[in-house]
């Protein structure tokens, strides 16, 4: 996808990549290059935690820094952080858990909302909410792939962006689910590549993850 194409959707754009990078940053002097390395190797979306002081001008600066991103906010956990994030340029939010309050603000406001779930109750809150595309957290620590097939089983138009404990290694089982968007996961920046400012590692892990996921399923 070049950065020149209009993006159909958030989620058309995680389904075509595969792969979400899940990123914490410790200092936002690394926001430039990583968002530059992450449009080098090709992954032209990510999500940034509000798990640091710095994650909101962390997007402002990588938005600036890579225009082609198409940047989230991730552990969101209150309407206040998902107002802050979309003012910061966040195009999309993501939490952990389901927490109806922040998924009304952002349904309110046609902000995409990537609520976390694992269990069947919060699975229906969520669509109880009108969202019917979940995260699945943590993925392998609640039994992986076996387990969400079993949890998606009974909920058909339900989809699934599997993120925790996620790497090149196991992706591809992920992905060969026809309920799944995207894998998320925070190998393709680590906090380590970040803060060594290592973005040659960074853009060859976003480089790789695509390539991976690509081989998993051929790019939509
Ligand atoms: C998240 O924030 O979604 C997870 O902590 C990412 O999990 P990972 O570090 O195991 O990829």
């Amino acid at each position: 996808m070049s950065a020149n194409v209009a993006l159909p959707d958030i989620t058309a754009t995680f389904r075509h990549f595969g792969v979400i990078p899940v990123i914490t940053i410790e200092d936002a002097s690394a926001s430039a290059g990583l968002a530059r390395a992450l449009s080098e190797g090709g992954l032209l979306c990510a999500e940034v935690t509000l798990r640091t002081s710095c994650a909101l001008e962390s997007i402002e600066r990588m938005r600036v820094a890579a225009p082609d991103l198409v940047l989230g906010a991730g552990t969101v956990l209150t309407e206040a952080q998902a107002d802050d994030a979309v003012r910061a340029g966040a195009r999309f939010v993501v939490a952990p858990g389901f927490n109806r309050k922040v998924v009304d603000w952002c349904r309110g406001r046609d902000v995409p909302v990537y609520p976390g779930v694992c269990t069947p109750t919060e699975i229906e809150a969520a669509l109880d909410a009108g969202v019917r595309e979940l995260k699945f957290f943590p993925a392998e620590a609640m039994g992986g792939v076996a387990c969400l097939k079993a949890i998606s089983a009974p909920y058909g138009a339900v989809s699934f962006i599997p993120t925790g404990g996620i790497n090149l290694s196991n992706m591809a089982n992920y992905l060969a689910l026809p309920h799944v968007i995207a894998c998320g996961g925070s190998w393709i920046a680590s906090a380590a590549d970040l803060s060594a400012g290592n973005f040659a590692a960074v853009r060859s892990q976003a480089a790789d993850a695509v390539a991976q996921a690509q081989r998993a399923r051929p790019l939509a």
